[in-house]
Protein backbone atom coordinates (compact mmCIF):
# COMPACT_ATOMS: atom_id res chain seq x y z
CA UNK A 1 0.00 0.00 0.00
CA UNK A 2 1.25 2.90 -0.93
CA UNK A 3 -0.27 6.83 -1.10
CA UNK A 4 2.01 8.92 -2.85
CA UNK A 5 2.04 9.60 -6.63
CA UNK A 6 5.21 8.60 -8.48
CA UNK A 7 7.05 11.11 -10.66
CA UNK A 8 5.17 10.84 -13.70
CA UNK A 9 2.27 11.04 -11.71
CA UNK A 10 3.15 14.16 -10.08
CA UNK A 11 4.63 16.06 -13.20
CA UNK A 12 1.50 14.93 -15.33
CA UNK A 13 -0.92 16.41 -12.29
CA UNK A 14 1.22 19.99 -12.07
CA UNK A 15 0.94 19.94 -15.87
CA UNK A 16 -2.99 19.70 -15.61
CA UNK A 17 -2.85 22.17 -12.78
CA UNK A 18 -0.70 24.51 -14.67
CA UNK A 19 -2.84 24.50 -17.95
CA UNK A 20 -6.55 24.91 -15.97
CA UNK A 21 -4.89 28.41 -14.39
CA UNK A 22 -3.34 28.86 -17.58
CA UNK A 23 -5.99 28.29 -20.35
CA UNK A 24 -9.26 27.40 -18.31
CA UNK A 25 -9.58 29.71 -15.03
CA UNK A 26 -9.27 33.20 -17.33
CA UNK A 27 -12.19 32.45 -19.67
CA UNK A 28 -13.86 29.89 -17.93
CA UNK A 29 -16.80 32.49 -16.59
CA UNK A 30 -16.67 34.08 -19.95
CA UNK A 31 -17.66 31.07 -21.81
CA UNK A 32 -20.50 29.66 -19.40
CA UNK A 33 -21.89 33.12 -19.88
CA UNK A 34 -21.86 32.58 -23.48
CA UNK A 35 -22.89 29.27 -23.44
CA UNK A 36 -20.20 28.22 -25.45
CA UNK A 37 -17.33 25.65 -26.22
CA UNK A 38 -14.07 27.26 -25.85
CA UNK A 39 -12.27 25.28 -29.09
CA UNK A 40 -8.94 26.68 -28.59
CA UNK A 41 -9.16 25.07 -25.09
CA UNK A 42 -9.50 21.52 -26.72
CA UNK A 43 -6.90 22.85 -29.02
CA UNK A 44 -4.17 23.36 -26.74
CA UNK A 45 -5.15 20.37 -24.46
CA UNK A 46 -4.21 18.88 -27.08
CA UNK A 47 -1.00 20.36 -28.04
CA UNK A 48 0.41 19.62 -24.41
CA UNK A 49 -1.17 16.06 -24.05
CA UNK A 50 -3.87 16.43 -22.08
CA UNK A 51 -6.51 15.24 -24.74
CA UNK A 52 -8.03 11.87 -25.23
CA UNK A 53 -4.70 10.69 -22.97
CA UNK A 54 -6.03 6.76 -22.71
CA UNK A 55 -5.99 6.31 -26.26
CA UNK A 56 -3.62 3.13 -26.87
CA UNK A 57 0.26 3.20 -27.41
CA UNK A 58 -0.50 0.58 -30.62
CA UNK A 59 -3.21 3.84 -31.76
CA UNK A 60 -0.78 6.30 -31.63
CA UNK A 61 -1.88 7.76 -28.01
CA UNK A 62 -0.38 7.85 -24.55
CA UNK A 63 -2.12 4.94 -23.16
CA UNK A 64 -2.50 6.31 -20.11
CA UNK A 65 -4.43 4.66 -17.40
CA UNK A 66 -7.74 5.54 -15.54
CA UNK A 67 -5.63 6.81 -12.08
CA UNK A 68 -4.12 9.11 -14.34
CA UNK A 69 -6.80 10.41 -16.48
CA UNK A 70 -8.62 10.64 -13.24
CA UNK A 71 -5.17 12.93 -11.87
CA UNK A 72 -5.85 15.17 -15.04
CA UNK A 73 -10.13 15.37 -14.56
CA UNK A 74 -9.10 16.47 -10.57
CA UNK A 75 -7.42 19.46 -11.94
CA UNK A 76 -9.36 20.59 -14.94
CA UNK A 77 -12.96 20.26 -13.17
CA UNK A 78 -11.01 22.91 -10.34
CA UNK A 79 -10.84 25.44 -13.14
CA UNK A 80 -14.31 24.32 -15.07
CA UNK A 81 -16.31 21.50 -14.80
CA UNK A 82 -17.87 22.52 -18.22
CA UNK A 83 -14.55 22.56 -19.81
CA UNK A 84 -14.01 19.32 -17.85
CA UNK A 85 -16.67 17.80 -19.58
CA UNK A 86 -15.79 18.83 -23.27
CA UNK A 87 -12.45 17.08 -22.70
CA UNK A 88 -13.48 14.21 -20.55
CA UNK A 89 -16.51 12.92 -22.66
CA UNK A 90 -14.45 12.78 -25.36
CA UNK A 91 -13.08 9.52 -23.09
CA UNK A 92 -16.38 8.26 -22.83
CA UNK A 93 -16.86 8.20 -26.24
CA UNK A 94 -12.97 6.18 -26.91
CA UNK A 95 -13.76 4.01 -23.70
CA UNK A 96 -16.29 1.79 -25.53
CA UNK A 97 -14.25 1.35 -28.65
CA UNK A 98 -11.44 0.33 -25.95
CA UNK A 99 -13.64 -2.43 -24.47
CA UNK A 100 -15.37 -3.73 -27.66
CA UNK A 101 -13.34 -3.02 -30.32
CA UNK A 102 -10.81 -5.14 -32.12
CA UNK A 103 -6.98 -3.33 -32.66
CA UNK A 104 -7.84 -2.58 -36.27
CA UNK A 105 -10.79 -0.63 -35.07
CA UNK A 106 -9.37 0.92 -32.12
CA UNK A 107 -6.78 2.37 -34.89
CA UNK A 108 -8.77 3.22 -37.72
CA UNK A 109 -10.91 5.32 -35.11
CA UNK A 110 -8.70 6.86 -32.66
CA UNK A 111 -5.59 7.29 -34.53
CA UNK A 112 -7.01 10.73 -36.10
CA UNK A 113 -7.87 11.80 -32.60
CA UNK A 114 -3.90 11.20 -31.95
CA UNK A 115 -3.24 13.25 -35.10
CA UNK A 116 -5.44 16.34 -34.76
CA UNK A 117 -7.33 17.92 -32.12
CA UNK A 118 -10.52 16.03 -32.18
CA UNK A 119 -13.42 14.75 -29.79
CA UNK A 120 -15.25 11.64 -29.47
CA UNK A 121 -18.72 11.18 -28.11
CA UNK A 122 -21.01 8.40 -26.34
CA UNK A 123 -25.11 8.12 -27.65
CA UNK A 124 -26.85 6.35 -24.98
CA UNK A 125 -29.50 8.29 -23.86
CA UNK A 126 -33.08 9.31 -25.62
CA UNK A 127 -35.97 11.92 -25.72
CA UNK A 128 -37.77 9.32 -23.76
CA UNK A 129 -35.40 7.28 -21.96
CA UNK A 130 -31.88 7.70 -19.65
CA UNK A 131 -32.01 5.44 -16.83
CA UNK A 132 -33.66 2.16 -18.21
CA UNK A 133 -30.89 2.05 -20.83
CA UNK A 134 -31.66 -1.45 -22.70
CA UNK A 135 -35.00 0.18 -23.72
CA UNK A 136 -33.64 2.53 -26.52
CA UNK A 137 -35.69 3.11 -29.02
CA UNK A 138 -33.06 4.19 -31.95
CA UNK A 139 -33.07 1.41 -34.17
CA UNK A 140 -30.14 -0.40 -36.46
CA UNK A 141 -31.11 -2.42 -39.30
CA UNK A 142 -28.76 -4.60 -41.49
CA UNK A 143 -28.84 -3.71 -45.00
CA UNK A 144 -26.17 -6.12 -47.10
CA UNK A 145 -22.54 -5.00 -45.31
CA UNK A 146 -24.27 -1.79 -44.02
CA UNK A 147 -26.34 -0.67 -40.51
CA UNK A 148 -28.79 1.69 -41.47
CA UNK A 149 -29.48 3.95 -38.11
CA UNK A 150 -32.63 6.05 -37.37
CA UNK A 151 -33.57 7.29 -34.53
CA UNK A 152 -33.25 10.17 -31.81
CA UNK A 153 -30.20 10.71 -28.84
CA UNK A 154 -30.29 13.32 -26.02
CA UNK A 155 -28.11 15.21 -23.82
CA UNK A 156 -25.08 13.83 -25.77
CA UNK A 157 -21.94 16.08 -24.78
CA UNK A 158 -19.91 16.68 -27.65
CA UNK A 159 -22.61 15.78 -30.16
CA UNK A 160 -22.48 16.91 -33.31
CA UNK A 161 -19.02 18.02 -32.76
CA UNK A 162 -17.09 14.72 -32.16
CA UNK A 163 -15.43 13.50 -35.12
CA UNK A 164 -16.75 10.15 -34.33
CA UNK A 165 -19.62 8.87 -31.81
CA UNK A 166 -20.53 5.78 -30.20
CA UNK A 167 -24.24 5.01 -31.41
CA UNK A 168 -26.35 2.30 -29.25
CA UNK A 169 -29.10 1.07 -30.70
CA UNK A 170 -31.36 -1.74 -30.79
CA UNK A 171 -31.97 -4.58 -33.60
CA UNK A 172 -35.41 -5.62 -32.34
CA UNK A 173 -37.20 -3.24 -29.79
CA UNK A 174 -38.51 -6.29 -28.25
CA UNK A 175 -35.48 -7.98 -27.96
CA UNK A 176 -34.09 -6.05 -24.73
CA UNK A 177 -30.53 -5.56 -23.80
CA UNK A 178 -30.39 -8.83 -25.69
CA UNK A 179 -30.71 -7.21 -28.97
CA UNK A 180 -28.89 -3.91 -28.54
CA UNK A 181 -25.31 -3.39 -31.00
CA UNK A 182 -22.46 -0.33 -30.46
CA UNK A 183 -22.00 1.10 -33.62
CA UNK A 184 -19.03 4.30 -34.56
CA UNK A 185 -20.67 6.55 -36.51
CA UNK A 186 -18.33 9.62 -38.00
CA UNK A 187 -19.58 13.04 -37.92
CA UNK A 188 -20.16 13.60 -41.82
CA UNK A 189 -22.30 10.35 -42.25
CA UNK A 190 -24.91 11.50 -44.30
CA UNK A 191 -28.40 11.75 -42.94
CA UNK A 192 -26.99 12.47 -39.32
CA UNK A 193 -27.54 15.89 -37.84
CA UNK A 194 -27.54 17.57 -34.54
CA UNK A 195 -29.43 20.84 -32.71
CA UNK A 196 -27.71 22.48 -29.43
CA UNK A 197 -29.61 22.09 -26.12
CA UNK A 198 -29.69 26.07 -24.85
CA UNK A 199 -30.22 27.49 -21.78
CA UNK A 200 -28.50 24.98 -19.64
CA UNK A 201 -28.33 25.67 -15.82
CA UNK A 202 -24.52 24.89 -15.53
CA UNK A 203 -21.64 22.92 -17.47
CA UNK A 204 -22.64 26.13 -20.28
CA UNK A 205 -19.31 25.93 -21.73
CA UNK A 206 -19.95 22.24 -22.77
CA UNK A 207 -21.36 21.53 -25.86
CA UNK A 208 -24.71 18.86 -25.71
CA UNK A 209 -26.93 18.05 -28.26
CA UNK A 210 -29.98 16.11 -29.61
CA UNK A 211 -28.55 14.13 -32.37
CA UNK A 212 -30.88 13.19 -35.02
CA UNK A 213 -30.54 9.68 -37.22
CA UNK A 214 -31.99 9.29 -40.82
CA UNK A 215 -31.57 6.85 -42.71
CA UNK A 216 -27.64 6.78 -40.95
CA UNK A 217 -25.70 3.94 -43.02
CA UNK A 218 -22.37 2.66 -41.87
CA UNK A 219 -20.72 -0.21 -42.93
CA UNK A 220 -20.60 -3.75 -40.39
CA UNK A 221 -17.05 -2.96 -39.81
CA UNK A 222 -18.01 -0.06 -37.59
CA UNK A 223 -19.82 -2.72 -35.26
CA UNK A 224 -17.79 -3.18 -31.60
CA UNK A 225 -17.91 -6.48 -30.47
CA UNK A 226 -20.87 -8.81 -31.54
CA UNK A 227 -24.47 -8.59 -32.27
CA UNK A 228 -26.42 -8.09 -28.59
CA UNK A 229 -23.06 -6.87 -27.48
CA UNK A 230 -24.14 -3.07 -27.29
CA UNK A 231 -26.03 -2.64 -23.75
CA UNK A 232 -22.65 -4.55 -21.73
CA UNK A 233 -20.47 -2.49 -23.56
CA UNK A 234 -22.52 1.13 -22.51
CA UNK A 235 -22.33 -0.55 -18.94
CA UNK A 236 -18.94 -1.66 -18.77
CA UNK A 237 -17.71 1.89 -20.14
CA UNK A 238 -20.18 3.46 -17.64
CA UNK A 239 -18.33 1.58 -14.76
CA UNK A 240 -15.34 3.18 -16.05
CA UNK A 241 -15.99 6.86 -16.86
CA UNK A 242 -17.82 7.27 -13.72
CA UNK A 243 -14.93 7.52 -11.72
CA UNK A 244 -13.43 10.71 -13.42
CA UNK A 245 -16.75 12.02 -12.88
CA UNK A 246 -15.91 11.06 -9.23
CA UNK A 247 -12.75 13.09 -9.40
CA UNK A 248 -14.17 15.99 -11.62
CA UNK A 249 -16.61 16.74 -8.50
CA UNK A 250 -13.28 16.33 -6.35
CA UNK A 251 -11.59 19.29 -8.28
CA UNK A 252 -15.11 21.28 -7.85
CA UNK A 253 -15.65 20.94 -3.79
CA UNK A 254 -11.52 22.06 -3.72
CA UNK A 255 -12.07 24.88 -5.53
CA UNK A 256 -15.38 25.78 -3.26
CA UNK A 257 -13.31 25.01 -0.07
CA UNK A 258 -9.96 27.29 -1.27
CA UNK A 259 -12.47 29.64 -2.62
CA UNK A 260 -13.92 30.21 0.76
CA UNK A 261 -10.92 30.01 2.68
CA UNK A 262 -9.75 33.26 1.03
CA UNK A 263 -12.99 34.94 1.35
CA UNK A 264 -13.14 34.03 5.15
CA UNK A 265 -10.04 35.31 5.80
CA UNK A 266 -10.69 38.69 3.76
CA UNK A 267 -14.55 39.12 4.86
CA UNK A 268 -15.02 40.59 8.39
CA UNK A 269 -17.91 41.16 10.59
CA UNK A 270 -18.52 42.28 13.94
CA UNK A 271 -14.72 43.50 14.32
CA UNK A 272 -12.61 40.50 12.46
CA UNK A 273 -12.44 37.95 9.99
CA UNK A 274 -15.42 35.80 9.46
CA UNK A 275 -12.46 32.34 9.36
CA UNK A 276 -11.98 33.06 13.16
CA UNK A 277 -16.37 31.91 13.99
CA UNK A 278 -16.61 28.39 14.79
CA UNK A 279 -19.61 28.75 12.40
CA UNK A 280 -17.40 29.25 9.53
CA UNK A 281 -14.77 27.36 10.56
CA UNK A 282 -16.92 24.27 10.64
CA UNK A 283 -18.15 24.21 6.74
CA UNK A 284 -14.53 24.40 5.61
CA UNK A 285 -13.86 21.81 7.49
CA UNK A 286 -16.88 19.41 6.61
CA UNK A 287 -15.58 20.53 2.88
CA UNK A 288 -12.17 19.29 3.68
CA UNK A 289 -13.20 16.33 5.05
CA UNK A 290 -15.49 15.69 2.21
CA UNK A 291 -12.76 16.10 -0.48
CA UNK A 292 -9.72 13.79 1.67
CA UNK A 293 -12.80 11.16 2.00
CA UNK A 294 -13.67 11.40 -1.61
CA UNK A 295 -10.61 11.78 -3.37
CA UNK A 296 -9.79 8.22 -1.40
CA UNK A 297 -12.52 6.79 -2.96
CA UNK A 298 -12.46 7.65 -6.79
CA UNK A 299 -8.40 6.94 -6.94
CA UNK A 300 -9.41 3.34 -4.86
CA UNK A 301 -11.94 2.47 -7.44
CA UNK A 302 -9.28 3.99 -10.41
CA UNK A 303 -6.70 1.75 -9.37
CA UNK A 304 -8.96 -1.12 -9.05
CA UNK A 305 -9.47 -0.17 -13.06
CA UNK A 306 -6.14 -0.17 -13.76
CA UNK A 307 -5.07 -3.31 -11.74
CA UNK A 308 -7.91 -5.63 -14.45
CA UNK A 309 -9.93 -5.90 -11.12
CA UNK A 310 -13.79 -5.44 -10.67
CA UNK A 311 -14.82 -1.78 -10.10
CA UNK A 312 -18.44 -1.30 -10.89
CA UNK A 313 -19.35 -1.13 -7.06
CA UNK A 314 -16.31 1.02 -6.01
CA UNK A 315 -17.25 3.61 -8.85
CA UNK A 316 -21.12 3.75 -8.19
CA UNK A 317 -19.86 4.39 -4.62
CA UNK A 318 -17.29 7.05 -6.04
CA UNK A 319 -19.55 8.64 -8.49
CA UNK A 320 -22.54 9.41 -5.76
CA UNK A 321 -20.34 9.90 -3.00
CA UNK A 322 -18.29 12.53 -4.57
CA UNK A 323 -20.65 14.61 -6.58
CA UNK A 324 -23.04 14.53 -3.70
CA UNK A 325 -20.02 16.05 -1.37
CA UNK A 326 -19.36 18.06 -4.23
CA UNK A 327 -22.51 20.01 -4.19
CA UNK A 328 -22.68 20.51 -0.13
CA UNK A 329 -19.36 22.16 -0.37
CA UNK A 330 -20.46 24.62 -3.54
CA UNK A 331 -23.67 25.28 -1.39
CA UNK A 332 -21.78 25.94 1.83
CA UNK A 333 -19.72 27.87 -0.21
CA UNK A 334 -22.25 30.50 -1.24
CA UNK A 335 -23.53 30.45 2.24
CA UNK A 336 -19.63 30.93 3.68
CA UNK A 337 -19.54 34.24 0.62
CA UNK A 338 -23.22 35.58 1.97
CA UNK A 339 -24.80 37.62 -0.97
CA UNK A 340 -21.56 37.99 -3.07
CA UNK A 341 -21.72 34.06 -3.31
CA UNK A 342 -25.25 34.52 -4.99
CA UNK A 343 -23.59 36.69 -8.05
CA UNK A 344 -21.35 35.66 -10.83
CA UNK A 345 -18.61 38.33 -9.53
CA UNK A 346 -17.16 35.37 -7.57
CA UNK A 347 -16.81 32.28 -8.85
CA UNK A 348 -18.94 29.96 -6.25
CA UNK A 349 -22.32 29.99 -7.82
CA UNK A 350 -20.94 28.92 -10.81
CA UNK A 351 -19.69 25.61 -9.09
CA UNK A 352 -23.00 24.92 -8.09
CA UNK A 353 -24.80 25.36 -11.12
CA UNK A 354 -21.91 23.00 -12.66
CA UNK A 355 -21.75 20.29 -10.21
CA UNK A 356 -25.71 19.67 -10.32
CA UNK A 357 -25.37 17.94 -13.41
CA UNK A 358 -22.70 15.25 -11.68
CA UNK A 359 -25.41 13.86 -9.53
CA UNK A 360 -27.73 13.36 -13.26
CA UNK A 361 -25.65 12.19 -15.61
CA UNK A 362 -23.54 9.06 -16.53
CA UNK A 363 -26.12 7.43 -14.42
CA UNK A 364 -28.20 9.26 -12.03
CA UNK A 365 -27.32 8.92 -8.28
CA UNK A 366 -30.53 7.02 -7.84
CA UNK A 367 -29.39 4.41 -10.11
CA UNK A 368 -25.41 4.46 -8.62
CA UNK A 369 -27.58 3.08 -5.78
CA UNK A 370 -28.84 0.35 -7.53
CA UNK A 371 -25.59 -0.80 -8.63
CA UNK A 372 -24.56 -0.12 -5.19
CA UNK A 373 -27.33 -2.17 -3.76
CA UNK A 374 -27.45 -5.16 -5.92
CA UNK A 375 -23.38 -5.60 -5.79
CA UNK A 376 -24.75 -6.28 -1.89
CA UNK A 377 -27.74 -8.37 -2.70
CA UNK A 378 -26.56 -10.91 -5.90
N1 LIG B 1 -21.08 -4.78 -16.71
C1 LIG B 1 -21.30 -5.85 -17.52
N2 LIG B 1 -22.53 -6.38 -17.73
C2 LIG B 1 -23.56 -5.80 -17.08
C3 LIG B 1 -23.40 -4.70 -16.23
C4 LIG B 1 -22.10 -4.19 -16.04
N3 LIG B 1 -21.88 -3.15 -15.24
N4 LIG B 1 -24.61 -4.35 -15.74
C5 LIG B 1 -25.51 -5.21 -16.25
N5 LIG B 1 -24.86 -6.08 -17.07
C6 LIG B 1 -25.45 -7.20 -17.81
C7 LIG B 1 -26.18 -8.15 -16.88
O1 LIG B 1 -25.32 -9.15 -16.38
C8 LIG B 1 -27.25 -8.73 -17.79
O2 LIG B 1 -26.65 -9.71 -18.62
P1 LIG B 1 -27.34 -11.18 -18.86
O3 LIG B 1 -28.75 -10.93 -19.29
O4 LIG B 1 -26.49 -11.79 -19.92
O5 LIG B 1 -27.26 -11.87 -17.54
C9 LIG B 1 -27.59 -7.56 -18.69
O6 LIG B 1 -26.45 -6.68 -18.69
C10 LIG B 1 -28.80 -6.78 -18.25
O7 LIG B 1 -28.57 -6.38 -16.93
P2 LIG B 1 -29.69 -5.85 -15.97
O8 LIG B 1 -30.88 -6.79 -16.04
O9 LIG B 1 -29.08 -5.58 -14.65
O10 LIG B 1 -30.11 -4.49 -16.68
P3 LIG B 1 -31.22 -3.44 -16.30
O11 LIG B 1 -32.06 -3.19 -17.49
O12 LIG B 1 -31.87 -3.81 -15.02
O13 LIG B 1 -30.37 -2.07 -16.12
C11 LIG B 1 -29.10 -0.38 -14.99
C12 LIG B 1 -29.36 -1.89 -15.22
C13 LIG B 1 -27.94 -0.39 -14.00
C14 LIG B 1 -30.27 0.34 -14.39
C15 LIG B 1 -28.67 0.29 -16.33
O14 LIG B 1 -29.77 0.42 -17.21
C16 LIG B 1 -28.04 1.65 -16.12
O15 LIG B 1 -26.86 1.75 -15.76
N6 LIG B 1 -28.78 2.76 -16.39
C17 LIG B 1 -28.22 4.10 -16.37
C18 LIG B 1 -27.73 4.49 -17.73
C19 LIG B 1 -26.73 5.61 -17.67
O16 LIG B 1 -25.86 5.64 -16.82
N7 LIG B 1 -26.82 6.54 -18.63
C20 LIG B 1 -25.90 7.62 -18.73
C21 LIG B 1 -25.64 7.97 -20.17
S1 LIG B 1 -24.08 8.74 -20.49
C22 LIG B 1 -24.34 10.36 -20.23
O17 LIG B 1 -24.69 10.74 -19.16
C23 LIG B 1 -24.21 11.30 -21.38
C24 LIG B 1 -23.07 12.23 -21.41
O18 LIG B 1 -22.81 12.76 -22.46
C25 LIG B 1 -22.24 12.54 -20.23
Amino acid sequence: MDFTLNDEQRQLQQLARDFTRKEIIPIASEYDQKEELPWQVVEKAFEVGLLNPSIPEHAGGLGLGMFDECLIGEEIAYGCMGIYTVLMASELGIAPILIGGTEEQQKRFLTPLTEKAGLAAFALSEPNNGSDAAAMGTTAVLDGDEWVINGTKMWISNGGLAEITVVFATTDKQGGHKATVALVVPKDAPGFSYNKIKHKLGQRASLTSELVFENVRVPKENQLGGLGDGFKIAMKTLDKTRIPVAAGSVGIARRAMEESVKYAKDREAFGKPIAQFQAIQFKLAEMAIGIETGRLMYQKAAWLVDQGQPHGFESAIAKAYCSEMAFSAANEGIQIHGGYGYVAEYPVEKLLRDVKLNMIYEGTNEIQRVVISRNLLK
